[in-house]
Formats: structure tokens, C-alpha cells, sequence
């Protein structure tokens, strides 16, 4: 029914699941293109070595060999210096924003959040008890300018460097340092949410983390599987500043949220052997054809897009319903997310939909972006 539906689509947080298989979904990896067999066989020699291991309770902070392997991933992928110590595994994002308030004591403050940005961090934090103060992006990322006038007494600022969610700027050199040297100055936090991590898509050149250049121990880095392997592993982690290890330690242990060993094994190894960065090598240029080829189709059809992320934005007519059309399209197998929701305060100009780019093979990206713009077409004529 289009009621229980379009509740999912506007608010997905308190209703599930949240999100549909179908062309243009977003947030997940190609499937046609993962490297299955090598993935079962890691996973069926970990769940053996599990079965066979003495019995005893995890470490709340994650399995050390999964820490080491994303020590060293993250030195190799994100220009990262940092040591398994630093390193929390979570069960993804909205844990390592649970574990990060927890551990730092930042209940009852103010945190920058993204606008738009990512609804379940502004639900998160304030499930918290720490406010979001929604502060607006342009072309450089967040305008840390707006952030400062706004709440300047603000104890966290989460932000998406790499590329913005979802407009996919990224966040400029000077606003980076802005950012920092209010962190250092006021005492505060920035959470820097790389869900894509080293997934910037050619032809621009991917930074390196917003932790690479924090000299002043003010960031704290979330990073995710996601969209990497597969988001029903819920696997992420947390890498905190080095004098910060001591309270995540012990907050850790009372919320850690780690999934089991024996997946975290077989990611260690999936990173170890190579698997994983060769796979995302191979996963850029694929991403960036089948981006482009999508591109290309809209404006070959007068639409108005353009690239962001993983994604693509389809921007609508003002006014447009977009969470009624994306629930349109999805009775045809089409499942874009509309992209008002994603504001704090959704306005008629807000209209969109954001396309992922990652499932939709380059010779179909024509017929069902066609498809896509007839529907949008229909809902206009009403
Ligand atoms: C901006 C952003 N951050 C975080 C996540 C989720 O990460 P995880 O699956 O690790 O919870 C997503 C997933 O769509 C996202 O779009």
C-alpha cells in the first residue's frame, strides 16, 4: 500500500526495511561485478576455524587481526597513519556515532550537520541527545562559514569530505582547515563519515581523509563495508585520535557493537590477500562507465543531472512530489530515493532523485533512464 510506503521513503528511520532492490538502487556495490567465489571461500574457511576455536567472548573493540588489516588498509587507500589500537569495529555507522557521543561525554551539545545531508546521522544524534544544527553545502562541501555564525559552541560537526551525501561536492582544502582550526580551537569533534572511502570516481583524484591531516587529534573517522563488499554484513569501524584510545576502550566495552568474529576474520583476510583493493580498482572504472553512460542518456533526453558520489541527481520540476513519484516508479522496478527528505527543512525547489549509478549495466543505462523520464513525464501531467 502507497500509505506504509511513502512513510519508508519520507522518514527512513522508524519504518523498515529501508531500503528496495531495483535499477538506480542506492548505496550498495555492484553485484554483477563482486568477486563471489573468492568471498564464499574466505567466509567458509573462517566459519570452519570458528567452529574449531576454543569457545570464549569477543573483544568489544573488534577481532586484532581485522584491526591490523584496517591499519594498514586505511595507510595504503586513505593516507591514514594510525595503529590497530586506534582502530573500533561497529556494526556501521549510526553505532560508531553511538560509541563516539558515548565515549567523548557529548550528550546535551550541538553538532554541525550536513544540509542536506544524511537523515539517519541528524535522527542518530538527536536520539542522542545532541542537537543537530543543520548547516547548508555548496560546490566547496560544508560552508563552515554558516557553521561558525550558527553554533559556534558546537561540541561535533559530522561531515562527508570525500564526497558530500548527497551532492557529492568535496569538501575544499581551506574549508578543511577552517574546519580543523575551529575543532582545535573550540575543544571540538568532527566526525568525518567516509562512507565511500578511496570509491571517488575518476576523473577527478580521490583526497585523502580528512584524518590524514588532523595534526591536532580532533577527528574521528568512520569508515564502512558497505559499499564496499555488501551492507548486510553491517560491518564498519571507528578509528579515534591516539590519546582518545583510552575512553573508547572503556566505552567499548559496554556498547561495542562488533559483529561476529567470524565475519570479521573473513574480511581481514579478504583485506590481507589483496582482494578487496584490487576489486575496487577494477570498481572505479566500472562505476565511472556506468555513471557516465547514465549521465549521457539523461541529457540526451533534456534532463537535468548531475554526477554525485556513487550517484546520479536528477533534479525535478519545483514543486514535483518526489516521494510520491519515487513510490511510482518503483511499481515499474525502478528504485531511486527522493531527495527532499534529506533536507532538515524540505522545500518545493528540493525536488529530485538521486540515481545510483552502481547496478545499472552500461548498454541498459538508456532504456531505463527512458523508462525513468516517462514516469516523471506522467506524474507531471498528473
Ligand atoms: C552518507 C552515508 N553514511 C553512512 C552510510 C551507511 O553506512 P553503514 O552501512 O556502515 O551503516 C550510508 C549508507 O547509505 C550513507 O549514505
Amino acid at each position: 500500500a502507497a500509505g506504509p510506503a511513502a512513510a519508508v521513503l519520507r522518514d527512513p528511520v522508524a519504518n523498515y526495511p529501508r531500503s528496495v532492490s531495483g535499477m538506480f538502487q542506492m548505496g550498495v556495490p555492484a553485484q554483477d561485478a563482486f568477486p563471489a567465489k573468492v568471498w564464499a571461500r574466505t567466509v567458509t574457511r573462517a566459519a570452519r576455524a570458528s567452529a574449531e576455536a576454543p569457545l570464549r567472548y569477543p573483544d568489544p573493540r573488534g577481532e586484532a587481526l581485522l584491526r591490523t588489516a584496517i591499519a594498514a588498509y586505511l595507510a595504503v587507500a586513505r593516507g591514514m597513519a594510525c595503529s590497530a589500537a586506534q582502530v573500533f569495529i561497529t556494526s556501521g555507522h549510526t553505532a560508531a556515532i553511538a560509541l563516539a557521543v558515548q565515549a567523548l561525554g557529548l550528550r546535551g551539545g550541538q553538532a554541525w550537520c550536513e544540509d542536506p545531508g544524511y537523515p539517519l546521522t541528524r535522527r542518530t544524534l538527536a536520539a542522542l541527545g545532541v542537537a543537530g544544527v543543520p548547516v547548508p553545502v555548496d560546490a566547496l562541501g560544508l560552508d563552515v562559514a554558516a557553521g561558525l555564525a550558527a553554533a559556534p559552541q558546537a561540541v561535533l560537526a559530522v561531515v562527508t569530505p570525500g564526497q558530500q551525501a548527497p551532492l557529492g561536492a568535496t569538501l575544499s582544502v581551506e574549508r578543511r582547515q577552517a574546519l580543523l582550526g575551529w575543532a582545535a580551537q573550540a575543544g571540538a569533534w568532527v566526525l568525518e563519515d567516509d562512507y565511500l572511502g578511496e570509491l571517488q570516481l575518476p576523473p577527478g583524484r580521490a583526497m585523502p581523509a580528512l584524518a590524514a591531516q588532523d595534526a591536532g587529534g580532533r577527528v574521528l573517522h568512520v569508515g564502512t563495508f558497505s559499499k564496499t563488499i555488501n551492507p548486510s554484513l553491517r560491518l564498519g569501524f571507528l578509528v579515534v585520535p591516539a590519546a582518545q584510545v583510552a575512553r573508547f576502550d572503556e566505552a567499548a566495552a559496554l556498547f561495542g557493537s562488533a559483529p561476529a568474529p567470524l565475519l570479521q576474520q573473513a574480511v581481514a583476510e579478504f583485506l590481507q590477500g589483496g582482494h578487496l583493493l584490487r576489486h575496487l580498482r577494477r570498481m572505479k572504472q566500472l562505476y565511472a562507465s556506468r555513471r557516465d553512460a547514465i549521465v549521457a542518456s539523461l541529457q540526451a533526453q533534456s534532463a537535468t543531472c548531475r554526477t554525485a558520489g556513487l550517484s546520479v541527481l536528477l533534479r525535478l520540476p519545483p514543486g514535483m512530489d518526489d516521494v510520491a513519484l519515487a513510490l511510482r516508479v518503483r511499481q515499474h522496478g525502478l528504485a531511486p530515493v527522493p531527495l527532499s527528505p534529506w533536507y532538515a527543512d524540505p522545500q518545493p525547489h528540493h525536488a529530485g532523485l538521486v540515481l545510483g549509478v552502481a547496478n545499472v549495466p552500461e548498454g541498459e543505462a538508456a532504456a531505463h533512464c527512458r523508462q525513468l523520464l516517462g514516469l516523471v513525464e506522467g506524474q507531471q501531467r498528473g
